[in-house]
């Protein structure tokens, strides 16, 4: 089975052919960074018209990369949510709409479904069960995986997701959007013993987090310290190593909760350097394993769309793919309103 997968669900527009016998066939990715870098953060309107233009084209390449025509499409998947609202439309009404042309089974993925899954496109895939630490722009999320669908959220967090708060905190050092990675690299020149920031609500028991209090607990040691280039660095390294000893507690805390010995990772965060080496060092001594997708299925992309749909797909789920429009339409058969036939 051939899967087209469509993601378009921020300020990414990904596609990918995942083939269940072959694996990924191919795959694109066009970003908006650019457009956006002048506003300092993602504007939702200039994110839709721009998937509007990058869609069909960046469909037509990744068919053309795979090999494939249309007809050689067996099913279409596309991120239905969460994401913004107008994004989501696009990838919505193209998926819907190929699916209908092609004559081919949709199925509608759930963004977070997708970065959950990424690990098992990799060579070294994960078995079920596992916790899935899921560290993106928009959530933070402890779940527990017992096969694919089976999931039961162990932890939340009550304010900034992860990616949010290294974003927010970049955006005060001055770094430009977006500003997770620029913050991870700052941080590489940072002295790890200059400061010292909280490790939010790791002393008390529970698996969910906190994060926005770093942000302000950057700001004052900026405002304190004053914020020449080294001392931007520092606040980068102190900020980042908090960020990544909260999680690793946490993660640690969830597998023994649940008795689990393997941890997935996966979202844009876990392409952070610091995060990966932290965890697996901690795997290594503490006898768990740990899984992450390659760097560039850790952030937005199609492929993970395409697989979590064709596994899906496979499985029979679709979606209604019938259209309200209709061309016969007796005037008569209206009735008074309420008693529509
Ligand atoms: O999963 P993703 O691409 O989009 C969402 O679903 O939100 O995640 C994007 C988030 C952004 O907040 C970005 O700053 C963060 O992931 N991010 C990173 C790194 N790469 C991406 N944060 C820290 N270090 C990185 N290397
Ligand atoms: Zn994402």
């Amino acid at each position: 089975m051939r899967i087209l997968g469509i993601e378009t669900s921020c300020d990414e527009t990904g596609i990918a052919i995942y083939d269940s016998e072959q694996g990924l066939l191919a795959d694109a990715l066009h970003s908006q960074v650019a457009l956006h870098a002048d506003y300092g953060g993602v504007v939702p309107e200039l994110a839709s018209r721009d998937h509007v233009r990058k869609t069909l084209p960046l469909i037509r390449k990744t068919l053309s990369d795979a090999g494939c025509a249309a007809g050689d499409i067996d099913g279409v998947a596309f991120t239905a949510g969460p994401g913004l609202v107008g994004a989501l439309l696009v990838g919505c009404a193209i998926g819907r709409g190929l699916a209908w042309a092609w004559d081919v089974p949709a199925v509608e993925v759930h963004h977070m479904e997708g970065h959950l899954l990424a690990p098992l496109l990799e060579d070294d895939a994960p078995d079920f069960p596992f916790v899935a630490l899921l560290v993106s722009g928009g959530h933070t999320l402890l779940v527990g995986v017992k096969g694919v669908g089976e999931y039961e959220i162990l932890g939340d967090t009550l304010d900034d997701a992860a990616g949010e708060a290294f974003d927010k905190t970049a955006k005060l050092l001055g770094l430009d959007y977006p500003g997770g990675p620029a913050l991870a690299r700052l941080a590489e020149r940072g002295d790890p013993r200059r400061f010292h920031f909280p490790r939010p609500m790791t002393n008390r028991p529970g698996l969910d987090f906190s994060f926005s209090g770093l942000k302000t607990f950057a700001v004052n040691t900026a405002s304190e310290n004053g914020d020449d280039p080294q001392t931007r660095a520092d606040i980068a390294r102190a900020f980042q190593d908090a960020l990544v000893d909260t999680l690793l507690i946490k993660c640690r805390r969830a597998l023994k909760q649940t008795g689990m010995h393997r941890l997935v990772m996966a979202g844009g965060v876990s392409a952070n350097r610091a995060l990966r080496e932290r965890l697996q060092a901690a795997a290594k001594k503490e006898g768990f394993r740990v899984y992450y997708p390659r760097p560039a299925f850790c952030t937005d992309n199609g492929a993970m769309i395409a697989f979590a749909g064709a596994l899906r797909l496979a499985a029979g789920e679709r979606i209604d793919l019938a259209f309200n429009g209709r061309p016969r339409w007796p005037l008569d058969t209206l009735g008074a309103p309420g008693q529509a036939v």
